[in-house]
């Protein structure tokens, strides 16, 4: 549905595009889209408001608050946690007990997210702090990763959430701007902060990809290299989201590989569907089409549950590698499960944001 919406998003803004386009070819895709975004609806019931319940999430219950558990002596860095999922899955783990660290593009948003969690979710102020990271520039990436090793801590859980959808261009250093932000710079983030992730008794790291990433047809390693070349950036979207559950299930695989140290295979690493979920991302769509889309999907909090799920029950401790909807494994696609496709995309994030996974 995801990239549907995105498509009638990009068509509604640009009159010019539309009238290059027969009227039924637009009627066909406005009724494809919506078809989809009643589909949602599915998505809704099929969470389950008894796991929503489970992790703090319900929407009735705006500041979830499970008591301090064993969370409490963790500590989580989150990215893109100023809005949307990510600010809904700090919120819920926040109230959880664990010590959070908001990685933003922008940390006067990261701030502001950061005041409103301490004030609806009574947590101590020393629990939550903030850190500038720009994952459309590698070297910002290496310089927020740096401050954080800086502070000598253990990272038990790291949630790679920030994401751009049905942008166009290109980062800083030149990659097309959905995989450079969603996949390259988490790429890089990620290997960068492995000696804090080693130090940890259980870490997990959570990867927010897509059911989007079962429409990429694969990789076009030449294509990422440039700027954003459809008039969607949704093909983009989907390839970025199919690095996503790539770049998890390979990271699985070299950290439990034979020869990897006892302190990498503990690591677990997870990649998901949040569901199609009323946030920012919609951003672009006119102010009365995302009304209505909105009324048809699922609210920021639930859209938290998966990652919340992957993040803290204990039943996901031992699978790792796998991709989650709806707060259970699922099957990705089966390019999604390439493993060769997956070992390239790894030599060629690793030479390209110049970083090795050292354990
Ligand atoms: N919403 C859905 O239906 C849906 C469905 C499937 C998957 N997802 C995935 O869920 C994740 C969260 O999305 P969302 O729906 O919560 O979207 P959102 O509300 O737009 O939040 C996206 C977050 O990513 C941050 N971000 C964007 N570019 C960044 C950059 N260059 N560096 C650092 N942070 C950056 C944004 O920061 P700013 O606020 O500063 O822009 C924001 O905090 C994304 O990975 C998305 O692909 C969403």
């Amino acid at each position: 549905m995801e990239h549907q919406t995105v498509f009638m998003r990009q068509a509604c803004a640009n009159h010019s595009y539309v009238c290059k386009h027969s009227r039924l070819k637009h009627l066909k895709r406005c009724y494809f889209g919506f078809s989809l975004v009643f589909g949602v609806n599915q998505n809704l019931a099929s969470t389950g408001r008894s796991r929503l319940r489970h992790h703090g999430l319900e929407m009735t219950n705006p500041t979830p608050h499970l008591g301090h558990t064993a969370q409490s002596s963790r500590r989580a860095l989150i990215t893109g946690a100023n809005t949307g999922i990510g600010f809904h899955a700090a919120r819920a783990l926040a109230a959880q007990g664990m010590k959070l660290t908001l990685a933003c593009r922008s940390l006067e948003k990261a701030e502001r997210a950061r005041e409103r969690i301490l004030a609806e979710s009574k947590v101590p102020a020393d629990h939550l702090d903030t850190l500038a990271l720009d994952l459309a520039n590698l070297a910002s990436v290496g310089d927020a990763a740096s401050e954080f090793l800086d502070r000598g801590e253990p990272l038990d859980l790291l949630i790679n959430n920030a994401g751009v959808a049905g942008l166009r261009g290109e980062t800083t250093d030149g990659f097309e701007l959905a995989f450079g932000v969603n996949h390259l710079g988490h790429f890089k983030w990620t290997l960068a902060l492995m000696p804090a992730l080693v130090q940890a008794a259980a870490p997990r790291i959570i990867h927010v990809a897509s059911r989007a990433h079962e429409r990429a047809p694969g990789i076009d390693f030449a294509a990422v290299q440039t700027s954003t070349r459809s008039r969607t950036g949704f093909p983009e979207y989907q390839v970025s989201k199919l690095a996503n559950v790539l770049f998890s299930a390979e990271l699985d695989r070299r950290l439990h590989g034979n020869d990897s140290p006892a302190s990498a295979s503990k690591i677990c690493s997870y990649s998901l569907h949040p569901g199609v979920v009323a946030t920012d991302v919609w951003r672009e769509v006119p102010r009365l089409l995302r009304g209505f889309m909105k009324l048809f999907m699922i609210s920021s909090e639930e859209g938290a549950a998966t990652t919340v799920h992957c993040a803290t029950d204990p039943q996901c401790a031992g699978q790792s590698g796998l991709y989650y909807d709806r707060c259970a494994p699922k099957t990705p696609s089966a390019i999604a499960q390439d493993p060769e496709l997956a070992r390239a995309l790894w030599e060629h994030s690793s030479r390209w944001a110049q970083i090795e996974l050292s354990l």
